[in-house]
């Protein structure tokens, strides 16, 4: 995606969704451990337990960051990256099934591109499942391309991996 696409991007924030209030993104805490572990349980088939989650916690290089639609509200995402170097890593990013399609799964990729600008990251790398059509779509929208295919990645059910990368130099 080039520059101006990618602006184009960052300027449509969360979709066509038309809210009185923007998405809350802050820091995960250990108070919010539980609530992720619910949102990682009903996004993925093998999901971080919350053993992992506060082991993320206590890793420096690792930044979980947690949605919610407004003031108050529940948390309905989250995401959970690596910075290593000047190389992101993105591990997980899922929205509870109920509020999908609203653009939080979008603003949440916009967030973690603010902190690499920060953090002087020149590009994100991520693998996802073949078959994750939402999640493909979702990271091609927001500048991501494919770059290859690992073969039977997932020991689940030895489906095959894509994996994207971002390039941000430009952004
Ligand atoms: C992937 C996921 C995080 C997307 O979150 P979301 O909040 O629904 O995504 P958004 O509303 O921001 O969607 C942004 C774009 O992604 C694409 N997209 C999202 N869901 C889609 C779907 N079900 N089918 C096709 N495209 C989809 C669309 O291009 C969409 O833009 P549009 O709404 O303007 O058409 C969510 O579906 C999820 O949690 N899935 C389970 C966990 C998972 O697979 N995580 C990714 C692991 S690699």
């Amino acid at each position: 995606m080039n520059l101006d696409a990618q602006q184009k991007a960052a300027s449509e924030p969360y979709g066509n969704a038309k809210r009185r209030e923007r998405p809350l993104v802050l820091p995960m805490l250990p108070s919010d451990v539980d609530s992720v572990c619910r949102i990682a349980r009903e996004s993925f088939t093998s999901a971080w337990t919350s053993a992992v989650f506060e082991g993320e916690l206590k890793r420096q290089w690792a930044v979980i960051r947690v949605l919610r639609a407004g003031t108050g509200e529940k948390i309905c995402g989250f995401i959970d990256f690596w910075i290593i170097g000047d190389e992101i890593h993105l591990h997980n990013l899922a929205v509870l099934p109920g509020m999908r399609r609203r653009g939080f799964g979008r603003f949440l990729l916009l967030d973690m591109f603010k902190i690499a600008k920060k953090k002087a990251v020149t590009s994100v790398l991520l693998e996802a499942r073949c078959s994750n059509l939402a999640a493909i779509n979702l990271y091609k929208g927001v500048g991501f391309e494919k770059i290859a295919i690992r073969p039977r990645y997932y020991s689940d059910n030895n489906e095959d991996a894509i994996i994207m990368r971002c390039d941000l130099v430009s952004f």
